[in-house]
């Protein structure tokens, strides 16, 4: 039977590829009813559309393959550290670039290579180092003069990396996910990267094979690539260019971020007027990547009617805490009424004890009730990674969706694990 679409035919391209409304007026994700995953599951939980998460990948590594044949897309694994996502990136031909130890163990336990594994991150300790070059890493990016120092002191073989630097450019996005500017915490300004590349020439094993930067995050115009990647052109020539990620996501109706051809038009455009023909293009997409694929699905808890209508829902704070760390507007939907138009606005809040819980402002939702499934669409990026144990909510599950069939990639943390990283009274006399 054919399906009855969205109340809205505009949330098609806010949803995941291969998310529909069936007959009943219900929403599935790669083929699974969402309600039934709540039930399955428990909620929140978090639902990836899988075969859309790998269309993706392949479109991201096609298009620049088409574009800049010596290229290769990373996944910037921080916006989705989830194995299955790792072992997934690494299947469907992608590098994986880590921003710490945590991820670089969750990138090898996955089986992606160690020589398609890029570690980046301004404050590396020693012991990150250490496992990645143990671990065979292909390219470690320096981030100044303490990695340098680190490094010498651990080398014993020659180690490919790359030098960050700041490419003076300011995109419009929050503050807290612009990473380009003059005073960015990432990097080198070029004058000192410059020194420091001069400086390493003569050394033995710190291999400086190209250049690496990132201007920001949910960047919804092409022309700040083009300028960073033009920045380049005063630090000489490299074999290696990785121009980091960025690239916004449709999180609204509202929303009009580039289109991906646009996108690897646009820095492949500037790559040619200012990079060497041979050299290796390297871009680190997150956001872009996995946002979309996937969802949040909760349970309504209660519909109160007070100086506003409050829908308050199973999560909050503590699985999506970019609502309140970047105004994130995300879109709802009642999921076992998709096809319905919402007749109800109401403030869609979370359960944790904080006003600014609140998920949605003036979410338009179709008759919500008590024991309703709500999606938030394009919650793929970053909600998982910054999951955390606000008023002691455990950490959600992951569960991919492909053909009718489901699959848990995240266990739901449990009480024990919660309270397992406690010192408690049976060790320590806390009370006397
Ligand atoms: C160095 C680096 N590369 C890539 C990314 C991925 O960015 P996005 O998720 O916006 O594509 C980030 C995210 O902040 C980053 O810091």
């Amino acid at each position: 039977m054919a399906g009855r679409g969205f109340h809205d035919p505009r949330l098609e391209r806010i949803f995941p590829p291969n998310a529909e409304v069936n007959a009943q007026g219900v929403l599935e994700v790669g083929g699974c009813p969402v309600p039934e995953l709540a039930e399955q599951y428990g909620t929140p939980v978090y639902v990836i559309d899988e075969e859309g998460l790998r269309e993706r990948m392949r479109a991201y590594r096609d298009g620049l393959a088409a574009r800049w044949p010596n290229s290769q897309v990373a996944f910037a694994s921080k916006s989705f550290p989830v194995l299955a996502a790792y072992a997934i990136a690494a299947a469907e031909g992608l590098a994986i670039d880590v921003a710490g130890a945590g991820e670089l163990l969750l990138a090898l336990e996955s089986g992606a290579p160690a020589e398609l594994i890029h570690l980046h991150g301004n404050a590396k300790s020693r012991e990150e180092l250490v496992l990645a070059v143990d671990a065979g890493v292909g390219a470690i990016v320096l981030d100044g003069e303490a990695d340098v120092e680190r490094l010498h002191a651990l080398l014993t073989r020659p180690q490919d990396v790359l030098i960050r630097i700041i490419p003076g450019v300011n995109p419009r996005v929050p503050k807290a996910i612009s990473t380009g500017g003059e005073t960015s915490k990432f990097g080198l300004p070029i004058p000192q990267a410059k020194e420091l590349i001069a400086r390493l020439e003569s050394h033995p094993f710190i291999n400086v094979v190209g250049l690496h930067m990132h201007i920001g995050s949910q960047v919804l115009e092409v022309e700040p690539f083009q300028r960073a990647v033009e920045a380049v052109r005063e630090l000489g020539e490299f074999p290696v260019y990785n121009i980091g990620g960025g690239l916004g996501v449709n999180y609204n109706v509202k929303h009009d971020a580039p289109s991906l051809d646009e996108y690897l038009d646009a820095i492949t455009a500037a790559a040619k007027r200012v990079l060497p023909g041979g050299s290796r293009l390297i871009i680190e997409p997150g956001r872009s990547l996995v946002a979309r694929t996937g969802m949040t699905a909760y349970r309504v808890n209660n519909v109160k009617r007070t100086g506003a209508t409050f829908v308050a829902v199973d999560g909050g704070l503590a699985d999506q805490l970019n609502v309140a760390l970047m105004n994130m507007e995300f879109t709802p939907i009642v999921a076992n009424r998709a096809s319905t138009q919402p007749d109800t606005v109401a403030q869609l809040v979370g359960r944790q004890c904080e006003s600014g819980d609140l998920l949605v402002d003036q979410a338009e939702l179709a008759a919500p009730a008590t024991g309703d499934t709500i999606v938030l669409a394009a919650t793929g990026a970053y909600g998982y990674t910054l999951s955390n144990n606000y008023n002691g909510a455990l950490k959600p599950a992951v569960v991919f969706c492909r053909d009718g069939e489901s699959r848990l990639a995240v266990r739901r943390q449990t009480y024990a694990e919660f309270l397992g990283h406690h010192v408690g009274p049976s060790e320590e006399a806390w009370a006397s």
